[in-house]
């Protein structure tokens, strides 16, 4: 049995965006999927405002602020534009990610070790505000340490090179990434960092980075949208919650 307690679970809500986007209009509404996810047993609800609002837009930041009862992670690039939205939306949680215009997801991680003084300085009134700020980070131990030294409280470690490994059957190299994870959370939690995992994830993977003791919480979005498709944004969430839960309480998962 995990010591460390029960795991949260943040539902990210951004490709409800993107199916709403494609078609113009205002359905399906990103809200209402905030809404559903708080009821199936999300803990969390994370949206990324992008530069170039591919998916969620201003205004679903400010409906969820408003709709939701569970803490919302604002997920933006460290840019001024962003900052001004945080400080005067004040979430519980700021994500801060790195963003490029022609990539299809967050490729990477944030270089916090090689832009510490900009990051620092750019955190310090997140902070102030009494928003989490939270580093969207790989597992190098340069980029924790430098994670710790600028204040954050929270540094969310990335998944996706290991569920691409895992996706593609490389079982060595995702082995190996995955006691990099392992390695990254326990340097971090020594630190004083909040531990965090995401991108990419999937009932198989998620379930593997719930063993580690020192996450405190799972970002989930892509996979649970598309399983959406099949049986339902609520129930595809209840397993979801039911994997990471099993996985943590000791039971072997299928
Ligand atoms: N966490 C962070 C910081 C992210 O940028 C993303 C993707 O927006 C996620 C979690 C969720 O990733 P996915 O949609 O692949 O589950």
């Amino acid at each position: 049995m995990n010591t460390f307690g029960k795991l949260r679970l943040g539902i990210n809500i951004d490709h409800v965006a993107t199916i709403r986007n494609a078609r113009g209009g205002a359905l399906p509404d990103p809200l209402r999927a905030a809404l559903l996810a708080e009821v199936s047993g999300a803990d969390g609800i994370t949206a990324h405002l992008r530069e170039d609002r591919r998916h969620i837009r201003d205004g679903d930041i400010e409906a969820l602020m408003a709709g939701i009862s569970i803490p919302l992670n604002f997920e933006c690039a460290a840019t001024p534009e962003m900052q001004a939205i945080a400080l005067r939306l004040k979430p519980h949680a700021v994500c801060l990610v790195p963003e490029k215009r022609e990539e299809r997801t967050t490729e990477g991680g944030l270089d916090v070790a090689g832009d510490e003084q900009r990051l620092a300085a750019f955190i310090a009134p997140l902070r102030d505000a009494g928003c989490r700020v939270s580093l969207f980070i790989g597992h190098e131990a340069a980029q924790i340490h430098a994670s710790a030294r600028i204040g954050a409280a929270v540094v969310e470690l990335h998944t996706g090179r290991y569920c691409d490994l895992m996706a593609e059957g490389l079982h060595d190299e995702a082995a190996q990434e995955r006691e990099a994870l392992r390695k990254g959370a326990m340097l971090a939690h020594s630190l004083g960092l909040e531990v965090h995992m995401g991108h990419g994830l999937d009932y198989e993977t998620a379930s593997h980075v719930a063993l580690f003791p020192e996450v405190v919480e799972l970002n989930i979005g892509h996979f649970l949208i598309g399983e959406a498709v099949f049986r339902g944004l609520g129930p595809a969430i209840e397993e979801m919650r039911r994997r990471i839960d099993g996985a943590r309480a000791g039971v072997p998962q299928a």
